[in-house]
């Protein structure tokens, strides 16, 4: 337990309190020596053994009651589409002068928001159910884990850390906006899910069993899902089985694929494992530096105002930066974070820039890995469309696992991929969604006006992209496929062999695999991923493929 060691005792009472915050210029507080320490806990206690015996399981106990099922539900053709309102049971927070109500503080987080309805991706008459006349045959569901942890080495814990050495030396004084840092501790852990991000997943299976479960009827054996090897990938793909089945016998239901996701292992779900230019700072890390650009430029104001506040820590725009971070880590770890109202809503939409710039430039469209990386995923898609099995391995597909019909079934009526944030950012790359990509290279020096590339709806915590394959008209036949992302219709006018602009964004299935075809066809994995090159200067990809007229003639390194 820790307690609280003040050296301001005029902080004790309200209206003491009242008088200090009044006196201008007098807002002093020492900040306790551990500020900015790092808590942990670890649940559950160690020694509980033995009890139980005295509580058997309800096999044992017996008298279930009645239990006949139902039919499989189908909300996504029969009923009226319903979105996802918020994001229950976090407090919304607000931003410096704002309400919670006047400006969502959640939706301004990229890749750290939680997953929300998007409004609309360009298709503004379509909506996530099966259009008019349509059946469905088929659904791919590739989805994000859910709200985890800063990853390790992340910029919140540099930050508390920061702080903490300012707080164990002479002269730190925290004050107004940042007087609750004399007492603030750092309390996340790192990688892992947080309950809120389990709970995530488990309302994503149940919310697609509400959907699609209909589609389990065309099973004959039990379905295969795929996930990696990450504590927080495993625990997301299980929380998710136990909401799209049922805790209690969940693992009998269906095989989990669980695939290394490490160096040197091929894994279309993880494919910078062996993607080697990914990992070369200048290229797969390129996006860090244009976000760099633009937090200098955004957080100015923010640096003039709060710096005052700290005495004993110089702030950094980085530190900043990291502060925004702790609001979202926070409040999806802790359910609620004073960080966010530190901020205005300006800089919040600042900061979701800065994200959209990093993914960008080094996951999307803006990277010459990007679609190199989503190749593999791609081929997979195209092998279960067409039920053939994949027979060239040149991207990061692994053959033991995809050349047997056991690990890698192309026979499924719904399949499901566990995967991460960069990996669908990559993976819409290598699918062509140039609508995505339609307003850039994005600018580091400004916000541009309509702008299409926003992470918050492409990979937000517990992000999903549906492929919806259909027949329409409603037949046993599939004719035609669309994809859904984060609810909204993505329009795939940029693929070749989806000519017609639908309305619905559906496009013909043969035109679609033709299309992606030639596509995978176009993607160089040998050369994005090892050739000895650097970023082209200007950097103006946006396909996610190293400029062919920049090549040289030279050959893989
Ligand atoms: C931190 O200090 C504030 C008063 O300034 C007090 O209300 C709060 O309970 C303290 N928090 C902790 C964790 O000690
Ligand atoms: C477990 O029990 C032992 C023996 O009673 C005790 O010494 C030890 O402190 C306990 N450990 C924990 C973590 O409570
Ligand atoms: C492919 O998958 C198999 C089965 O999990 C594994 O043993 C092997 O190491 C993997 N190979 C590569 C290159 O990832
Ligand atoms: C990619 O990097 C790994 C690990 O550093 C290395 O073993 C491998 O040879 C590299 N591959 C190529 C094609 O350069
Ligand atoms: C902050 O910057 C000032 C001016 O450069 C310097 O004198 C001071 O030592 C710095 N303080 C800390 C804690 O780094
Ligand atoms: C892993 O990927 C590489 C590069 O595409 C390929 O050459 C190799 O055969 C793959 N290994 C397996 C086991 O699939
Ligand atoms: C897998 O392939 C083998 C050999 O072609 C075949 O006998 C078997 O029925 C297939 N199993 C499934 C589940 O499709
Ligand atoms: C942004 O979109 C609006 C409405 O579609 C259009 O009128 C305007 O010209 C667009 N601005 C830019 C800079 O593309
Ligand atoms: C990808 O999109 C671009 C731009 O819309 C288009 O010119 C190109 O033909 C497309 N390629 C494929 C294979 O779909
Ligand atoms: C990779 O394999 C696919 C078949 O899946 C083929 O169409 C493509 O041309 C190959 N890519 C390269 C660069 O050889
Ligand atoms: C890449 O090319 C540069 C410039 O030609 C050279 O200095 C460097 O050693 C090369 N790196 C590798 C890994 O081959
Ligand atoms: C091609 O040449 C230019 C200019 O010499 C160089 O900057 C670039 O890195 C080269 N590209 C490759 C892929 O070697």
């Amino acid at each position: 337990m820790m307690l609280l060691s003040r050296g301001n005792a005029l902080l004790s009472t309200v209206a003491a309190s009242l008088a200090w915050a009044s006196a201008a210029g007098a807002q002093q507080a020492t900040g306790a020596s551990y500020a900015g320490s790092t808590v942990t806990a670890a649940y559950p206690p160690t020694n509980d053994t033995s009890y139980s015996t005295y509580f058997p399981d309800a096999t044992q106990v017996g008298y279930p009651g009645p239990t006949p099922t139902g039919a499989e539900p189908e909300a996504i053709a029969t009923a009226a589409f319903a979105p996802l309102e918020d994001a229950n049971p976090l407090t919304p927070p607000s931003a410096a002068g704002s309400s919670a109500a006047a400006f969502d503080v959640l939706r301004y987080w990229g890749n750290l928001s939680p997953q929300y309805t998007v409004p609309s991706f360009g298709l503004p008459d379509s909506s996530p159910q099966i259009p008019e006349g349509c059946g469905l045959n088929q659904v791919h569901l590739l989805m994000r884990h859910g709200a985890r942890y800063p990853t390790s080495g992340g910029g919140p814990a540099d930050f508390a850390a920061k702080l903490h050495a300012a707080a164990t030396g002479a002269g730190f004084v925290a004050s107004g906006d940042l007087e609750f840092l004399g007492n603030w501790t750092y309390k996340l852990g790192a990688e892992i899910l947080t309950s809120f991000g389990r709970k995530q997943l488990f309302d994503e299976g149940i919310r697609f069993r509400m959907r699609y479960g209909e589609l389990l009827n065309g099973f004959t054996e039990l379905p295969v899902f795929r996930t990696t090897s990450e504590d927080r990938m495993v625990d997301s793909a299980l929380n998710f089985a136990a909401g799209f089945f049922e805790v209690r016998t969940y693992l009998e239901d269906y095989y989990q694929s669980i695939i290394v996701e490490a160096d040197g292992f091929n894994n279309t779900l993880a494919p910078y494992g062996t993607c080697n230019n990914s990992n070369v700072e200048n290229i797969g890390y390129y996006g860090d530096g244009q976000g760099d650009k633009w937090a200098d430029i955004y957080l100015q104001s923010a640096l003039k105002r709060l710096q005052p506040q700290l005495k004993g820590v110089n702030l950094t725009v980085t530190d900043l930066v990291n502060m925004q971070e702790m609001c979202s880590y926070e409040t999806v770890a802790l359910g609620f974070s004073v960080f966010c109202d530190l901020f205005t809503p300006e800089e919040w939409e600042g900061f979701e820039y800065l994200i959209d710039l990093q993914f960008w430039y080094s996951e999307g469209p803006g990277n010459p890995t990007s679609a190199a990386m989503g190749l593999g995923w791609v081929q997979e898609l195209v092998a279960r469309l067409t039920e053939t099995p994949i027979t060239v391995w040149n991207s990061t597909t692994n053959s033991t696992l995809d050349n047997s019909n056991i690990t890698f079934p192309l026979n499924q009526p719904i399949y499901v991929d566990a995967t991460h944030d960069t990996v669908i950012s990559n993976i819409v790359t290598a699918l062509n969604f140039t609508t995505l990509a339609a307003v850039g290279p994005l600018p580091t020096d400004h916000i541009p006006p309509n702008r299409s590339y926003i992470v918050s709806q492409i990979a937000p915590f517990a992000s999903n992209l549906i492929a919806q394959v259909l027949s329409c008209p409603a037949s046993e036949d599939p004719t035609h496929i669309r994809f859904v992302l984060n609810d909204a219709v993505v329009p795939l006018t940029g693929i070749a062999g989806c000519d017609a602009e639908d309305k619905n964004g559906l496009c013909a299935l043969p035109g679609f695999i033709s299309g992606m075809q030639t596509r995978i066809g176009e993607i160089d994995f040998d050369f994005d991923c090892f050739a000895n090159y650097t970023m082209p200067q200007p950097d103006e990809i946006t396909d996610g493929r190293y400029p062919a007229w920049l090549r040289n003639g030279t050959s893989s390194a």
